[in-house]
């Protein structure tokens, strides 16, 4: 079976959990280029793998070169939020297609450049959210898209982390510039783009308020919070923060007509209002991951859909324009925040 020959560009905090992901899918790909401005960390990464060459080839130009002369089906973005579009773009124009992380930008100008690229190129481009892959919120997508929950009447997230100073002592978290924003954009994003994935429907209302509070040293947000109205006029409450004394678990839920999940870290409870309950764990499987345990376990499931899409020629899970809407809301609770106003989606 023809195998993707796969390229990684970044190998810094998170590629720990891709290097084990890609191991576990060597049956379908061949991962033939680590790349990073370390040279080090390229060669870390790439040292797991036989016949993958470690690359700190990674000026724009340099980076367009070595896609051309490697030729991989696929690079992972791996960077810092500020230069998921350059890369990206890159690579697209090369004939490369694209799996990013989040977010898929830092405005929506980029975001609409990727897509651009990828219209342009005929390749595609996806965007992680491996938490869409939790067994319960695909069970209660279906469950609200069949309409067995009934309505959606509201929904509410909230994520309570600790980052310690040290954790932004680094070229380009805690800055607007490089990072985008702060707890929104980086961590609580997942939050929003599950109530988004799990109900279906799009935000036509925010109204946000942030706040630098306690971490010093940063000068983006570590608390927010938003009222946002999503299209049938259900409301999600929203609140997030980088200051808590550890990273508690997030809770998400959703309330419809005829029952309630409640989603904490990975697993599901379903409160229905006859008196059934059902509680959703996520599969063993998924127990093996590596690296901060806020990060889920569900990367190599994400990673391996979008490979055996292209393998089979189909469009890889969720467009990037999907991956656009969740910055939107961002978006909105930055502006929305700025101005002091309801911002209209
Ligand atoms: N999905 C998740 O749950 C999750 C969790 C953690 C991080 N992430 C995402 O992963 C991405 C990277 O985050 P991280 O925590 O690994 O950051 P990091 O700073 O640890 O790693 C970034 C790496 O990119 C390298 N780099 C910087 N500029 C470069 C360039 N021009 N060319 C090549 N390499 C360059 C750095 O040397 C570093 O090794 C971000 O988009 C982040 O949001 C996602």
């Amino acid at each position: 079976m023809k195998k993707l020959r796969v390229a990684v560009l970044g190998c810094g905090r998170i590629a720990a959990v891709y290097k084990s992901a890609l191991e576990h899918l060597d049956g379908l790909c061949e991962v033939v280029l680590a790349m990073d401005k370390h040279l080090n960390r390229a060669q870390a990464f790439a040292a797991g793998f036989a016949g993958c060459e470690a690359s700190d080839a990674v000026e724009p130009e340099a980076f367009r070169r070595k896609l051309t002369e490697c030729s991989p089906d696929l690079v992972h973005i791996l960077l810092p939020h500020h230069l998921h579009c350059t890369y990206a773009v890159t690579a697209l124009e090369c004939g490369v297609n694209v799996l990013t992380e989040k977010p898929i930008a830092i405005t929506l100008t980029d975001a609409d450049r990727m897509i651009a690229a990828q219209k342009a190129s005929g390749k595609q481009l996806g965007v992680i959210f491996q938490n869409r892959y939790i067994d319960g919120v695909r069970r209660v997508r279906e469950l609200i898209r069949s309409g067995e929950l009934g309505a959606v009447k509201g929904a509410f997230s909230t994520l309570n982390w600790y980052r310690p100073a040290s954790y932004y002592e680094c070229d380009w978290k805690g800055r607007w510039e490089t990072e985008g924003g702060g707890v929104v954009i980086d961590q609580a994003i997942h939050s929003i783009d599950l109530v988004r994935y799990m109900t279906g429907m799009e935000a036509v209302k925010v109204q946000g308020h942030t706040a630098r509070r306690i971490l010093q040293t940063i000068e983006v947000e570590d608390e927010a919070d938003a009222a946002i109205t999503l299209e049938n006029g259900a409301v999600y409450s929203f609140f997030a923060c980088n200051y808590y004394t550890m990273s508690s678990p997030i809770r998400v839920e959703i309330s419809c007509e005829k029952g309630t999940a409640l989603l904490t870290l990975e697993e599901m409870e379903i409160r229905w209002n006859d008196g059934r309950r059902e509680v959703i764990h996520p599969d063993s499987a998924a127990g093996t991951a590596v690296g901060e345990s806020y990060w889920g376990a569900f990367h190599e499931i994400q990673v391996r859909d979008c490979y055996e899409a292209l393998l089979e020629g189909r469009a890889m899970p969720w467009t990037p324009q999907d991956a656009k809407k969740t910055l939107e809301i961002v978006q909105a609770i930055y502006l929305s925040a700025r101005v002091g106003s309801d911002v209209t989606l």
